[in-house]
């Protein structure tokens, strides 16, 4: 088997597995319990979250458990929107975010918010210039994803913080980091970040779990009240498997993070350069580099439907994807490639072939052997049909 869906999700780490399971078994306490085993599971709680604080270079106070990026990207719209309303209901998104943000944003709409989605060029990359234009008084929120699921492009963080800072009314910066993190630098307070949202199975930690960064003056309304938990943000029982399991899937990826990022991009550039010689006509979608982080690489086959491909790719043993997990099971093409402005053969013929740490050199090459036939059957069956 040959796993290029990683954007989707990844294998979670074998010893990843063993802290779940021994959490399971050992530590199965009540962090808010006050008998031993409560203290054992609260100390296991915090040092999960001070790893994945000194992933992000910010404080253990600063970072919250939720059950993932959805949750994350959730609390923070609705939470931000509602905390702060009687400020203003104008808040800002890019027009290629995840479903996670956008459909939140489109209920939102739906009870009187206003939101400006910023437009992206051919790359993905957004305009600055029309972020500025959209900011006003009462704009709230500034929601930008740091590195996009489809294609895998780096979206300028930087230059919006420093945009946002220069208004006499800044408003907060939400960044969404599910793909970025462990993959391009992540560090929200050098880049003046408010609220940022990593998430645990993309990183080949156990699905359901994922963490929000927030700075201590943001203040949010919490989507779920209960017993108080995550400093009243985020109540219910912990989910201590799942944390713990993050927090050795965080240490794991960090331990030899650039090699790992060296080795996906290495991989990534193999791929690149082997469509450039077998399908010459393949388009890249994902841009170069400074502009994508190295783990995806989107192509669109003219002439191919990607999810016969994905299918064609399926039966050989390989797993790649028409672009998001989301868009590929439920919408014919994808928003992120219809806002860079692709033609319609192009966004029916868009793969997206996404790498880990956990691929192997020859895969490439593999891929490749499946791929070219597959590719030149599809279009001998496609002129035979019309
Ligand atoms: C950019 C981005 N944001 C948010 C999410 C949602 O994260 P989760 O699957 O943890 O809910 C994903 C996952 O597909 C993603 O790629």
């Amino acid at each position: 088997m040959i796993y290029l869906d990683n954007a989707a999700t990844t294998r979670p780490f074998e010893e990843v597995i063993r802290e779940t399971e021994q959490v399971m078994r050992r530590t199965f306490g009540n962090p808010s319990a006050v008998h031993q085993l409560g203290v054992e599971a609260e100390e296991k709680l915090e040092a999960s979250r001070k790893a994945v604080a000194d992933s992000l270079q910010v404080s253990p106070d600063e970072v919250f458990f939720t059950s993932g990026g959805t949750e994350t990207n959730n609390l923070v719209l609705k939470g931000i929107g509602e905390r702060y309303a009687r400020k203003g209901k104008h808040l800002v998104a890019t027009a290629v975010e995840h479903k996670s943000v956008l459909n939140v944003l489109r209920a939102m709409e739906n009870q009187g918010y206003e939101v400006t989605y910023i437009p992206v060029d051919r790359r993905g990359i957004i305009d600055l210039e029309a972020l500025k234009q959209a900011l006003r008084e009462d704009t709230l929120l500034v929601s930008v994803m740091h590195v996009n699921n489809e294609t895998g492009a780096v979206q300028p963080i930087d230059g919006v913080a420093d945009i946002l800072r220069n208004q006499d009314h800044p408003p907060l910066l939400h960044v969404d980091a599910v793909q970025s993190f462990g993959k391009i630098p992540v560090h929200p307070k050098q880049s003046r970040v408010d609220l940022l949202t990593v998430s645990s199975h993309k990183i080949h930690g156990p699905k359901g779990i994922g963490a929000l960064y927030k700075q201590s003056q943001v203040d949010l309304k919490p989507l779920i009240d209960g017993g108080g938990q995550e400093k009243g943000l985020r109540s219910g029982t912990e989910n201590l498997p799942a944390i713990a399991g993050f927090a050795r899937a965080v240490e794991l990826n960090f331990e030899d993070v650039i090699a790992q990022q060296n080795h996906m991009h290495h991989l990534k550039e193999l791929l690149r350069e082997q469509l450039h010689h077998s399908i010459p006509d393949a388009v890249v979608n994902t841009p170069d580099d400074p502009h994508a982080a190295p783990h995806v690489l989107n192509v669109s086959f003219p002439g191919v439907k990607g999810e016969v491909l994905v299918r064609q790719l399926e039966s050989a043993g390989i797993y790649a994807s028409t672009g998001s997990a989301c868009t590929s099971s439920r919408e014919s093409v994808s928003h992120v490639l219809k806002a860079m402005g692709l033609a319609k053969d192009q966004l029916e013929g868009a793969m997206r072939f996404s790498f880990s740490s956990l691929n192997r050199e020859e895969e490439p090459d593999q891929l490749m052997e499946k791929l070219v036939p597959a590719v030149k059957r599809l279009r001998r069956l496609g002129n035979i049909q019309s």
